[in-house]
């Protein structure tokens, strides 16, 4: 194979990572973040790697957020010790595990209901630990969490009364609106849903409790929240990796691109059946289709569409194409959080440049 393949020594589909960019991504938000005054618990749930979760932690984080309690316990494994768990924990066997992780690790969890705050007391008392607690209220993404306003407050007292939780605040998360192209629209339906939090906030405080941490946001709203100050802390997720859902997204700051596109999935052309036809060895699994297709890198005129499980096939509109069995190229995946799931590892270099594996400890963790 000529010398100018790109990664030679890496067998495709891989999931490429320049180091270089990524960490120009962890500093710009860590330090706007920092030049605002809040503080940055980033979602692990894009990258579920603990080499990348370190380096946020390194820069600056104060601990990390978690979907689900596999991908905290996976990273617990690997030396990572703080954690907001985001998703709300239910069922005896949820619970068991999210006591074994508070034994070993600083644990706050989200609820949004009485029954759910119940069984968490019970098993922290029968535990004799105390778990930090935080309401989630559902700012307006309909999915959990409780109605703003007097529902929160009540659910905040309920949580102060049981033994063994501490309640500490509130999580606002809206994910609809993180991926608004416009900056304006986008800073109007972040006001809506921070609006709903701050009632929420008010009727807490009115029942006599301090709200010491009011978390939410995402890589979308980031630029609003650090302006609008509702949110003590922020939980960006896609912002190290990014993809191309977020590409459209604008994020101010006199640059509209402030975040660069380390993520790319590096694919082989396997065969050439046409001459408007490449095959490469990238489809459905090796990159995630939620979002719509993967785009290509620095290819031109070239087009991508899925072709299956496995193929995915190059097209240059009314032309042939030059690609050759064995040539490779790169793609930006449409959903980071989505295609990092599908790989083992990332594939680290820095500009070009071949480094290291990082496993993805927590691929496949939904439990
Ligand atoms: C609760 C919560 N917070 C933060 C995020 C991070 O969002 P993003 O990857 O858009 O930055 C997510 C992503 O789904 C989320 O569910």
């Amino acid at each position: 194979m000529s010398s100018d393949v790109k990664f030679p020594d890496v067998d495709t589909p891989a999931l490429l990572l320049d180091l270089d960019q990524v960490e120009r991504n962890v500093e710009r938000y860590q330090s706007a973040a920092d030049a605002a005054g809040i503080e940055l618990r980033p979602h692990a749930k894009a990258h579920k790697c603990p080499q990348l979760a370190r380096l946020q932690m390194n820069r600056g984080a104060v601990g990390l957020c978690c979907a689900k309690l596999a991908e905290a316990e996976a990273l617990a494994a690997h030396g990572l010790a703080t954690f907001l768990v985001t998703t709300p924990i239910g069922g005896a066997l949820k619970i068991r595990r999210l006591i074994d992780l508070a034994r070993t690790s600083k644990v706050t969890v989200v609820a949004d209901g009485e029954e759910n705050v119940a069984e968490l007391s019970a098993a922290a008392t029968q535990a004799a630990l105390t778990l930090d607690v935080l309401v989630d209220v559902d700012v307006g993404q309909g999915r959990t969490g409780v109605t703003p306003g007097a529902a929160a407050g009540a659910l905040a007292a309920r949580i102060k009364a049981s033994k063994n939780l501490r309640f500490r605040g509130l999580q606002g998360y809206q994910g609809k609106l993180q991926g608004v192209a416009s900056l304006n629209d986008r800073k109007m339906l972040v006001e809506e849903a921070m609006s709903k939090l701050a009632a929420s906030k008010k009727a807490v405080t009115h029942a006599g409790l301090p709200v010491e941490i009011t978390t939410g946001g995402g890589t979308g709203s980031f630029p609003i929240d650090l302006e609008l100050k509702h949110l003590t802390e922020v939980q960006p997720g896609s912002y190290v990796t990014m993809d191309t859902n977020y590409a459209k997204v604008r994020l101010g700051g006199g640059d509209d691109h402030p975040l660069g596109h380390p993520l790319t999935i590096l694919t082989s052309v396997i065969s050439r059946p046409t001459e408007d036809r490449a095959v490469v060895d990238v489809g459905w699994k090796s990159a995630s289709c939620d979002s719509g297709t993967p785009a290509l890198r620095d290819a031109g005129e070239l087009s991508f569409e899925f072709a299956g499980d496995e193929h995915g096939i190059l097209r240059r509109a009314g032309a042939r194409l030059a690609l050759k069995p064995g040539e490779r190229i790169e793609l930006v995946p449409s959903h980071c959080d989505t295609t990092v799931n599908l790989y083992d590892s990332f594939v680290v270099h820095r500009s070009g440049k071949l480094e290291v594996l990082w496993p993805i400890v927590g691929r496949g963790k939904s439990q």
